[in-house]
């Protein structure tokens, strides 16, 4: 992967930017996204945040060796701290971590958003409490994706704000355009998750003593959500 061939995964997320956009790419690592959207036309502008200096670096390489220093701003910031108001930030990436470390970045950084951006989220698991907090301040899913490289699955959540939205447990837990969709790569997915929850369940029920109670009950109740799910 470089800022001219993307990953499958980023290439997704790309898809997802709109055309004319100021986009944060905040973790942003080598700034392969915004270079590449920068190179393609679809951004105006962007800012690459990087909270280490590693890969801050790296960022402030790729931006150097493609003459795009005018166009993109790299910030060693933590979180949206790297966004200024002067911006006019128009979408935001956050891709490539947990996602609770999303979750955790967006609610920190809070007063940096407009409300008026697009959330272009790619988690590595921990999909559900980012979820909940996209509902919980009031933005909507517009489109999720899954895709599978290498071996592993990768969700992207896009998100907006768009007043008041209620999703249900399970909705949060698979995702609200994805169970309607059940695209066979979503089905694959919880397929393997089943039989993975299947073995945990039987582990903590052989262990039964040291676990707390609430442990086995919410694993149980995924593999029912599951298994109605696949049914
Ligand atoms: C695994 S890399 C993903 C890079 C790129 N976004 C991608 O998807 O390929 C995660 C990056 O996020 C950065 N990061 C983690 N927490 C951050 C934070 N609070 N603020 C800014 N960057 C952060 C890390 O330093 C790391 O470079």
């Amino acid at each position: 992967m470089n800022e001219h061939t993307l990953s499958m995964r980023l290439e997704r997320v790309a898809a997802n930017v709109p055309a004319e956009s100021r986009l944060a790419d905040i973790g942003s690592d080598h700034a392969y996204l915004p270079v590449a959207l920068m190179h393609r036309g679809v951004i105006t502008s962007a800012v690459a945040g990087e909270v280490a200096t590693t890969p801050l670096h790296a960022a402030q390489r790729t931006v150097r060796d493609n003459g795009l220093e005018q166009h993109i701003s790299v910030r060693l910031a933590n979180g949206l701290a790297a966004i200024e108001p002067g911006d006019r930030i128009t979408a935001i990436s956050l891709c490539g971590m947990g996602g609770e470390t999303i979750r955790d970045i967006l609610d920190a950084g809070k007063a940096c958003l407009s409300g008026l951006e697009r959330l272009i989220l790619q988690p590595n698991g921990g999909e559900q409490p980012l979820r909940r907090w996209l509902m919980d301040n009031g933005y909507s899913i517009l489109h999720e994706e899954l895709l599978q490289e290498n071996r592993f699955y990768y969700e992207i959540i896009v998100a907006e704000r768009a007043g008041p939205v209620t999703y249900s447990a399970e909705q949060l837990y698979f995702g609200p355009l994805q169970m309607q969709a059940r695209s066979p790569v979503f089905l694959a997915k919880w397929q393997r998750l089943l039989r993975q929850k299947h073995k945990t369940l039987a582990n903590l029920e052989q262990a039964r003593q040291a676990v707390p109670p609430a442990k086995v009950q919410e694993v149980a109740r995924e593999v029912r959500w599951i298994s109605e799910l696949l049914a």
